[in-house]
């Protein structure tokens, strides 16, 4: 599912609530069908390794290599060898569509899109994920290195059958990502339903946050 709504709106905060890094005042965090609303940290701690997080900006550790990177969760967090790290770092670089070669490079002598999927990649590594949370994944990319995250989120969907709710200001992407909206408004969720209602949908929250995208989509010139 993706989640629209302007700054501000509580989109990163729905994702931190999802991940369990942060607990909420009032309602209720259903993850997987466990409520885990009053769970304690050990019962987190069995859910979270199910649980991939693509942090807004999340930027890559600059001084790592792109296969320290990658690896990173695995060597500080589990007690696989260097061997079998570097297997599953091979192999995530792989299904990202990124070249192997570019395990021994440092993030900055890649592009940002490229950037973007290692992190991505680092995310997916780290646990054997049921469900990602992608907080703005494309924001700052041009539509190429856009479509490809979009791909890698499908194929992750497709493949390896991952949920994931992804915050995107993207709108006509999302569309090609899930027919499941969310739209939130100071913390409220204003709207949650299928794409076409959403555009109908009088909310003038809601309409405040699609106006200039229908606006665009109006000013192309039509086929
Ligand atoms: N732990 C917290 N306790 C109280 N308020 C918080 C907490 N975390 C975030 N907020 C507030 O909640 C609001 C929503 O923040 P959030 O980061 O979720 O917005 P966002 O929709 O992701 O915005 P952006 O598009 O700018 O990333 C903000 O006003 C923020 O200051
Ligand atoms: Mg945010």
């Amino acid at each position: 599912m993706v989640v629209f709504g302007i700054s501000g709106s509580g989109k990163s905060t729905i994702l931190k609530l999802v991940s369990g890094l942060i607990r909420p005042e009032s309602g209720r965090v259903i993850v997987n069908g466990q409520d885990m609303t009053d769970a304690s940290e050990s019962e987190w701690q069995h859910i979270r390794p199910k649980i991939g997080f693509v942090f807004q900006g999340g930027a890559l550790f600059d001084s790592m290599t792109v296969g320290e990177n990658v690896g990173y969760y695995l060597l500080e967090h589990t007690d696989k060898s260097l061997v079998e790290i570097e297997a599953v770092v091979r192999e995530t670089l792989r299904f990202m569509n990124l070249s192997e070669d570019l395990i021994d490079l440092l993030p900055d002598s890649l592009s940002g899109g490229m950037q973007r999927r290692v992190a991505i990649g680092r995310a997916v590594a780290a646990v054997d994920p049921l469900i990602m949370l992608y907080d703005e994944p494309t924001t700052g990319l041009d539509p190429i290195s856009t479509r490809a995250i979009t791909e890698m989120i499908l194929k992750l969907r497709d493949v390896k059958k991952v949920s994931s709710i992804v915050v995107t200001h993207e709108i006509a992407d999302a569309f090609e990502v899930t027919d499941h909206f969310v739209v939130l408004h100071d913390g409220e969720i204003v709207f949650d339903g299928h794409g076409a209602e959403m555009l109908k949908c009088p909310n003038p929250h809601v309409r405040e946050f699609l106006t200039p995208f229908l606006d665009s989509v109006r000013a192309l010139p039509q086929a």
